[in-house]
């Protein structure tokens, strides 16, 4: 099975997707990618792998009512969910359902492109990152983040996956934290054609909360949800406890917060 193919989600695990991870694990992040692009009024921006939208609608506000947004994903689910949450203040957005792979979206035509957290998923990451490029104009900016580890919380649930569950929906649930080095990242961008390229450590701290709702929400959001469900419930009613039980030094009332860092990439259109 691809990358790909494991980002496939079913409407109801988008909605979750859009209450739970995007929410706690991705939308924190997602004002700091946009500052990353240094947003200006009237700008167009493209946010690639755009999810429910957690980035597109912070980039709809930065770039005003004459700004123009667009979000694409290759998920029919997380973009009907996208669709269905009211617009921000800002610009409006257009909601596409495309691959990144091929984008059909004129040359030229846009001063950003975001992508966040979806370059792991590209089957071709080279391809994806040089219809980025072929759709910014000259001068144009790309900012990209991608995970720089496994990070202690998907660690925590990894290892309660391989214990309770099986090694093969662990490994599953952790494709999104296979990810390209620093390097690698360079070496992509570089020979997609962009230039200045720039790789950066972001941290934040992460709050989430009570971890045995959050942890079997957060997995039924993603594409192990039918094997987390098919699951014996005795053994799914311990993974939430195992976390816990894991990232026990980062306690914080009824949940946890514990610091995470990703890569983040910068680079323009010569
Ligand atoms: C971890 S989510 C990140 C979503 C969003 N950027 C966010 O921050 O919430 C990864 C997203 O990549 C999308 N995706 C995976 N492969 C894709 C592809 N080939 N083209 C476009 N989107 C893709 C998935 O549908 C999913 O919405």
């Amino acid at each position: 099975m691809t990358t790909h193919e494991q980002w496939q989600l079913t409407l109801e695990a988008a909605e979750l997707y859009e209450h739970c991870p995007a929410r706690y694990i991705l939308g924190p992040w997602a004002p700091l990618l946009v500052d990353a692009a240094n947003l200006a009024p009237d700008e167009r921006v493209l946010d690639v792998a755009c999810g429910t939208g957690v980035v597109t609608r912070i980039a709809a506000k930065r770039v005003g009512p004459t700004g123009r947004v667009v979000g694409v994903d290759l998920n029919p689910g997380m973009i009907a969910v996208a669709q269905s949450l009211s617009a921000p203040a800002g610009a409006r957005i257009e909601w596409l359902e495309r691959s990144a792979l091929d984008l059909r979206l004129e040359d030229a035509s846009f001063d950003v492109v975001l992508c966040q957290q979806g370059l792991q998923f590209f089957p071709d990451k080279v391809v994806a990152l040089r219809e980025m490029h072929r759709v910014l104009n000259h001068g144009g900016r790309l900012a990209l983040s991608v995970w720089n580890s496994t990070g202690l919380y998907n660690n925590a649930v990894g290892d309660a996956l391989a214990r309770l569950v099986g090694n093969e929906v662990a490994v599953r649930f952790n494709a999104s934290r296979q990810v390209p080095t620093a390097e690698d990242l360079r070496s992509l961008a570089t020979e997609a054609g962009f230039s200045a390229v720039d790789v950066r450590v972001s941290r934040i701290d992460v709050h989430l909360p009570r971890l045995d709702k959050f942890v079997l929400d957060h997995l039924a959001a993603t594409p192990v949800a039918s094997a987390i469900a098919a699951a014996d419930p005795e053994a799914r009613k311990k993974i939430g406890a195992s976390v816990m039980e894991q990232l026990r030094r980062y306690a914080d009332g009824d949940g946890v917060t514990y610091p995470e860092e990703t890569h983040v990439l910068t680079a323009n259109v010569l």
